[in-house]
């Protein structure tokens, strides 16, 4: 099988790259740049361009038997400030994007979706029918998009798995790909800038939740097992109906436990100091994955300490 990879030259797309190829499907990255960088896509057919140019990708659609869709703005506190943009690439570049899928005869479609669209859950851990009432404009504009999927599915003959990412962390064990983002403001790279010097301290953002040790519970998922359930989402859409489903591995961690672990694995100390909340920070996300389980035969495989690890790897090896 071929598939379009758009935006795989970004963190978990370049990862789902890496996984499709393992399995012998064929890949084809599109990426924009503006966040991916063409060195994840290395060893890979990249075609630069963005999702909103139909005539582009008309003729790669020819090529591709299903669509991946990772091109995505994904910076929470961004897109309460700058919520224009989120709208802009990720409902309305996506919809383009959907549209020129649709004008070709490819009808497998995977989305990467978010926890984010439930907002605040109002059970943990969550299940995929959890209700969805997202609380910043980046939940809301992947909400969107799933809400145009399912109605494109009613009404045209698409099938779509939306994955509803936990918290993507980690790095291929290969040690060539890892995550890149700039500004970094994610848990574990920013713990590593701490200990790096490259920041003077891990500011943990709230020891007052409602959690046995105060910090926020959030369910940490090895990038690979994203990937590999990106693969097994194609298998499903050969033969089974749309589906949303959370990719999560069902155990939470608290900012401090995600701290000591780091320093277990790392044998080195963290400078961390308290500072208040983060706007928008639910204090427990942890995923029921076991819709996943049930329906893929996927489950994730690698733990926290893994994790870390290869984050670490990926990390020493760029500094
Ligand atoms: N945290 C700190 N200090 C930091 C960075 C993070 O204490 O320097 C805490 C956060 O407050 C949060 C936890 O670590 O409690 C995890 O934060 P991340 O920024 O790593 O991840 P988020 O949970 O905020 O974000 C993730 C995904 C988003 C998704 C969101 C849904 O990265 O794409 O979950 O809430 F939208």
């Amino acid at each position: 099988m071929a598939i379009l990879v758009v935006g795989g030259a970004g963190y978990i797309g370049s990862h789902t790259a890496h996984a499709l190829r393992r399995k012998g499907e064929e890949v084809i990255i599109y990426d924009n740049l503006s966040t991916g960088y063409s060195v994840l896509a290395e060893g890979f057919e990249l075609v630069i361009g963005d999702i909103s140019d139909s005539k582009k990708l008309a003729a790669l659609l020819r090529r591709v038997d299903a669509v991946m869709h990772f091109a995505a703005h994904a910076y929470v506190g961004e897109s309460v400030e700058n919520p224009r943009k989120y709208f802009q690439n990720n409902l309305l570049g996506s919809l383009s994007l959907l549209n020129s899928v649709m004008d070709s005869r490819v009808r497998k479609f995977i989305f990467s979706s978010t926890c984010a669209v439930y907002g605040v859950p109002v059970k943990v851990p969550m299940t995929e029918d959890n209700p969805r009432l997202p609380v910043n404009p980046y939940g809301s504009s992947k909400l969107a998009f799933e809400f145009a999927l399912e109605a494109y599915a009613k009404a045209y003959e698409l099938r779509f798995v939306a994955f509803r990412y936990f918290n993507a962390a980690g790095a291929d064990e290969n040690g060539k790909i890892g995550e890149m983002h700039d500004p970094e403001t994610h848990l574990i790279p920013a713990i590593f800038e701490a200990i790096k010097g490259k920041r003077p301290a891990l500011q943990i953002f709230g020891d007052d939740y409602p959690t046995p040790d105060g910090t926020c519970i959030r369910d940490y998922i090895h990038v690979s097992d994203l990937a590999e359930a990106h693969v097994l989402g194609l298998d499903y859409l050969d033969s089974k109906d749309s589906v949303a489903l959370n990719l999560g591995t069902g155990q939470g961690y608290s900012v401090k436990e995600v701290v000591s672990t780091i320093e277990k694995v790392v044998g080195l100390k963290v400078p961390s100091q308290m500072a208040p909340r983060r706007p928008g920070d639910p204090p427990s996300l942890v995923a029921d994955p076991s819709r996943s389980e049930k329906l893929m035969n996927w489950k994730a495989k690698r733990s926290l300490e893994e994790i870390v690890s290869s984050a670490w790897k990926w990390a020493e090896s760029r500094s």
